[in-house]
């Protein structure tokens, strides 16, 4: 799918991996509507960047927000024709901790916007781009989701985290599967890490050694890095059921 004169979700769009996907995606051509929690930073997001994005927002794991945030989109831009789903959060506590087993709420919060958000955003998106009339492929939508390196070898810490990815990596083909009936692929870009504020806010003691697993080269992922496969995920009408590491070949220790 060309991205020129297209209308893209991207969620989590405010921040990070996705404003960078929303930035690539605007210089493209495309429209862009950023679903994302933080009203301050998208609004300042569509202000620097002009009529083309818009700002609704949106929790991902609820469904009434998230069918708010597509009759707006519809509303401003007419279609929906790919939706990425950035839109996460991390945290780390061990399974059993210092003050005992992990609270249970804090296992299901992560799953519920991460796993859960991502399949809402996907089916209700999805749902749309059948209404769109096919290219000459019959292709009427693309999603892209996001995991995470934490799918495959998440660390000490990570469990609510690692479960939530590997759902998002676990759903992706039989989601390409069931979609393919109305010509919408699906894949799943897992990140290692990556230079954004959600990883900025992180200690030295955290983000070294993780910069040290890294096999080559040894930095941070730079975000336009992850919009390049936004982009190359979008344009490439073969690529369909897969998830792809971008990660300098880190594998992560335990800890
Ligand atoms: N940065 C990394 O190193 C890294 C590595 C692997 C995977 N990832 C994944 O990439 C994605 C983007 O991460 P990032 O580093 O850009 O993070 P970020 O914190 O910079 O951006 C995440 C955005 O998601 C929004 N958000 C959070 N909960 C939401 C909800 N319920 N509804 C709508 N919006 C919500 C936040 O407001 C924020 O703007 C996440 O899914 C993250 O797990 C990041």
């Amino acid at each position: 799918m060309d991205l020129s004169n297209k209308v893209a979700i991207v969620t989590g769009g405010a921040s990070g991996l996705g404003l960078a996907t929303t930035e690539a995606y605007l210089a493209k051509g495309a429209r862009v509507a950023i679903f994302d929690l933080n009203a301050e930073q998208g609004q300042a997001v569509v202000a620097r960047l002009g009529a083309n994005v818009l700002f609704c927002q949106v929790n991902v794991s609820d469904e009434g927000s998230v069918q708010a945030g597509i009759a707006k989109t519809l509303e401003a831009f007419g279609a929906i024709h790919i939706a990425v789903n950035c839109a996460g959060i991390g945290g780390a506590t061990r399974t059993v901790g210092k003050n005992g087993p992990m609270p249970l709420e804090v296992f299901s919060k992560v799953i519920t916007v991460n796993l859960i958000g991502t399949f809402n955003v996907t089916r209700l998106a999805a749902a749309e781009m059948q209404k769109n009339a096919g290219n000459e492929d019959g292709e009427r939508g693309v999603i892209i989701n996001t995991a995470s390196v934490a799918a495959f070898d998440g660390q000490i810490g990570q469990v609510a985290y690692s479960a939530s990815k590997g759902g998002v990596v676990g759903m992706t083909l039989p989601l390409a599967r069931d979609l393919a009936a109305i010509g919408v692929r699906v894949n799943t870009i897992a990140p290692g890490i990556f230079n954004t504020p959600l990883m900025n806010s992180a200690p030295d003691a955290v983000k070294l050694p993780l910069i040290e697993m890294t096999q080559f080269p040894k930095r941070l992922g730079i975000p336009d890095e992850y919009a390049k496969l936004a982009v190359h995920l979008v344009e490439n009408g073969f690529l369909n059921g897969e998830t792809i590491r971008i990660d300098g070949a880190i594998r992560m220790a335990p800890k």
